[in-house]
């Protein structure tokens, strides 16, 4: 390349890098000055000496998560092609009619592309207005969820070190941001009014929101993200709700991220058993009890047990929190106990006739594929029950 090389003069060279040299030195001192006093230092955990976020590379977390994220990426258009989204890209859409081409015409029937008003008469079809209100009653439990998690993983960002673990986050973000605007879509079409958030979900996303650091974690992806995993498990295979399924697999994704996260950047002891993190954590998950309650009638209607469902969401999340470091299994055993006696107690003061049973060991999760995905985090069979 040929440039048309300028003079300039030297000596003003010299001395503008020189005024930055000590400029440089003395603005980072300053900022570590304050860090070590404990006042707001240098704001951003970014080391530019090493052209790397504080905490490294990390590929490992970035290949889990940012690269999986992206090779599963899904596009509202495809999979909920009734929905108002534009979001696939030429080639998907080219993609998309390629294989319609070699669908024979009862396949080509069954993967019509329906239109908002064609999908809105199939969920009418299907469903009674009975059914329909408490499949929103659920789905809009998760659909304000949604909108929680977009915040609490945004919020997560500035929290992980290493290049690997905000490429991860980032990728979470991005899908909270799909998962709360699709989903919204879809409970819309429902044409029920949406409830608003219950006094117990409120308590539990407002508490992750508010989490110290990386107790954000718990309250987020160990909580509520299987929660929201339980609920996609339960939903995606009935008729009109198959988008679910991208969801769920979105959230196992979400569900895995402590644990991948603490091997690179394990705990202390401190953080991990110190009791004031331990009250938190089961503060955190307790308003979880109560909403299952509420929405057993909701539950019912779908013909499933609130406790089933609620013993099955405590097993996972007992799993993860062992598994991430958040509890001993010891304590996780001892809190299934005492969770189970509660529930049949329960059972036996509502129900008549009501039989002792072993909640925790309930599975609620439906389609074959869901299965599978489960299996993978949560192990095979319910070994990880109390
Ligand atoms: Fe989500
Ligand atoms: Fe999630």
């Amino acid at each position: 390349m040929q440039f048309e090389k300028r003079e300039v003069n030297p000596r003003a060279v010299a001395v503008n890098r020189g005024v930055e040299r000590a400029a440089n030195r003395a603005i980072r001192a300053y900022d570590r000055v304050k860090a070590r006093l404990g006042l707001r230092g240098r704001a951003a955990a970014y080391d530019d000496g090493a052209y790397e976020f504080v905490g490294g590379a990390r590929d490992a977390l970035r290949k889990k998560h940012y690269d999986k994220s992206l090779r599963l990426l899904w596009k509202a258009e495809q999979v909920a092609p009734w929905s108002s989204f534009r979001d696939a890209t030429d080639a998907e859409r080219t993609l998309l009619s390629m294989a319609e081409r070699s669908m024979t015409s009862a396949e080509k029937a069954e993967r019509a592309r329906i239109t908002g008003a064609e999908f809105r008469a199939l969920l009418d079809r299907e469903y009674t207005p009975a059914q329909k209100r408490a499949l929103v009653a659920i789905l809009s439990a998760i659909g304000h969820g949604e909108a929680y998690a977009w915040l609490v993983s945004a919020s997560l960002l500035g929290e992980v070190k290493s290049t690997g673990a905000k490429a991860a986050v980032t990728m979470q973000i991005v899908e909270e941001a799909k998962h709360f605007v699709v989903l919204r879509e879809l409970i819309q079409a429902f044409d029920v009014p949406v409830p608003r958030l219950s006094a117990w979900e409120y308590v539990l996303l407002e508490g992750s929101l508010k989490a110290r650091g990386l107790e954000k974690f718990y309250a987020m992806n160990v909580v509520i993200e299987t929660i929201a995993l339980s609920i996609f498990g339960l939903l995606a295979d009935k008729p009109g709700l198959e988008v679910l399924r991208m969801f769920h697999l979105d959230e196992s994704r979400h569900t895995a991220l402590p644990d991948n996260y603490f091997k690179e950047f394990p705990m202390t002891a401190w953080e991990r058993h110190n009791p004031r993190a331990r009250i938190s954590r089961l503060t955190k998950a307790l308003p979880a009890l109560p909403l299952v309650l509420l929405l057993e009638e909701e539950l019912g209607e779908l013909g499933v047990d609130a406790f089933d469902f609620a013993g099955a969401i405590l097993r996972k999340v007992a799993t993860l929190s062992v598994r991430a470091g958040f509890m001993t299994r010891e304590l996780a055993d001892r809190q299934s106990v005492f969770f189970n006696a509660m529930f049949n107690r329960y059972c036996r003061l509502t129900r008549a006739g009501h039989a002792w049973r072993n909640y925790m060991e309930a599975e609620t999760t439906r389609g074959a594929a869901e299965a599978a995905v489960e299996r993978e985090i949560f192990g095979g069979g319910t070994s990880d029950a109390a």
